[in-house]
C-alpha cells in the first residue's frame, strides 16, 4: 500500500482541502487588490497626482505645514469640485483673509452651497455647511490626528495579523523551500507590518520616516503575492505536472 501519510503537503493534499485553501486564497487576494484601489484613491492623491509617492505619505500623516487641510484637499482629490476662480476665491480666504467669519457669510458660504454641500451635507465627520466646520479645516494642516492614528493602527494590526497568519499557514504546507527561507518568507509580512505601523507615526513626527511607510506597505504586500501565487500553484499546477513530495513540512530533519 502506498503510503499516504508522508503527504500532507500542497501538492498532496486532498481536493477538498485545497478548495478550502483556493477560497480563502482567492477571497484575500481580492481583498489585497481592493485595499491597494483604495489606498492609491486616498492618500494617493493627497498631493493631487495619482499613485502613491513620499509626498503623498509625508501630506497623510505628518501634513502640509505650510499650509491647511482645506488648501491641499482643493489642490488634491477636491481639485475638480470648484472651478479655478472659486478656488482661488476659497484659498485667499483661508490665506489673506484668515478665515474671516463675515467674508465667509458673503463669498464663500455661497460657493461651498453650490459645489460642496452636496456631499458634504451628510459625511460624517466631514460636514462643510456651517462656519465652524469650514474654520477647523483652514487651520494649518497637522496630518492624520493621534486619535485617528491609534485606531487606524489597531484595526491594522489585528486585522492583517489575522489574515498572514491563515496566508502563512497555508504556506507553510509549501514544499521544495530551503527551511530558511520558507521562514523567512513567513515571518517578513509581520515584520513589514510592525515596521509599516511604525512608521505612520514617525512620519507624524518627522516626515523623514514617510519611505519606510512605502517600503513596509511594498514588502509585506510583495511576501503575501509570493505566498499566495506559490500555495495556488503547488496545489493544482505541480499535481498536474506529476510532481508529487514526501516532503514532511512539520518537523525540520536533520540532513547528514
Ligand atoms: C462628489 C462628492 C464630493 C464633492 C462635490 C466634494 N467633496 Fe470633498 N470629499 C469627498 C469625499 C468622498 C472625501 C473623502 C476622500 C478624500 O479625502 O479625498 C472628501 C474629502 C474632503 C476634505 C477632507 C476631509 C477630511 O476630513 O479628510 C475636504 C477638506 C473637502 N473634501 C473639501 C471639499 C470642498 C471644499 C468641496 C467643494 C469645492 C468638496 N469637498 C466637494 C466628496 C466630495
Amino acid at each position: 500500500m502506498k503510503d499516504s501519510s508522508n503527504k500532507l503537503n500542497l501538492p498532496g493534499f486532498s481536493v477538498s482541502v485545497k478548495a478550502l485553501f483556493t477560497g480563502y486564497i482567492m477571497v484575500v487576494g481580492i481583498g489585497l487588490m481592493m485595499a491597494g484601489l483604495q489606498v492609491m484613491l486616498t492618500h494617493g492623491m493627497a498631493d493631487g497626482k495619482f499613485g502613491i509617492s513620499v509626498d503623498d505619505i509625508v501630506y497623510s500623516y505628518y501634513g502640509n505645514r505650510s499650509g491647511s487641510k482645506l488648501e491641499s484637499k482643493l489642490n488634491g482629490s477636491m481639485a475638480d469640485k470648484a472651478s479655478a476662480e472659486e478656488k482661488f476665491i476659497i484659498i485667499d480666504w483661508v490665506q489673506e483673509g484668515s478665515a474671516d467669519k463675515e467674508v465667509w457669510q458673503e463669498t464663500i458660504k455661497p460657493i461651498i452651497d453650490k459645489n460642496c454641500i452636496m456631499c458634504h451635507a451628510h459625511m460624517h465627520g466631514m460636514e462643510l455647511g456651517e462656519y465652524e466646520q469650514l474654520a477647523a479645516y483652514a487651520e494649518v494642516d497637522e496630518g492624520a490626528s493621534v486619535s485617528n492614528l491609534a485606531k487606524v493602527s489597531h484595526i491594522h494590526l489585528f486585522g492583517i495579523s489575522f489574515i498572514f497568519f491563515f496566508v502563512g499557514l497555508i504556506f507553510v504546507f509549501a514544499v521544495g523551500f530551503n527551511r530558511w527561507i520558507k521562514a523567512t518568507i513567513i515571518i517578513v509580512p509581520f515584520v513589514f507590518l510592525i515596521i509599516d505601523i511604525t512608521a505612520w507615526w514617525l512620519t507624524k513626527i518627522n516626515p523623514g520616516f514617510a519611505w519606510f511607510v512605502i517600503i513596509g506597505g511594498m514588502g509585506y504586500s510583495l511576501a503575501a503575492a509570493i505566498m499566495l501565487l506559490t500555495s495556488l500553484y503547488q496545489m493544482w499546477i505541480m499535481p498536474l505536472r506529476n510532481k508529487e513530495s514526501n516532503e514532511n513540512v512539520f518537523i525540520d530533519i536533520p540532513k547528514n
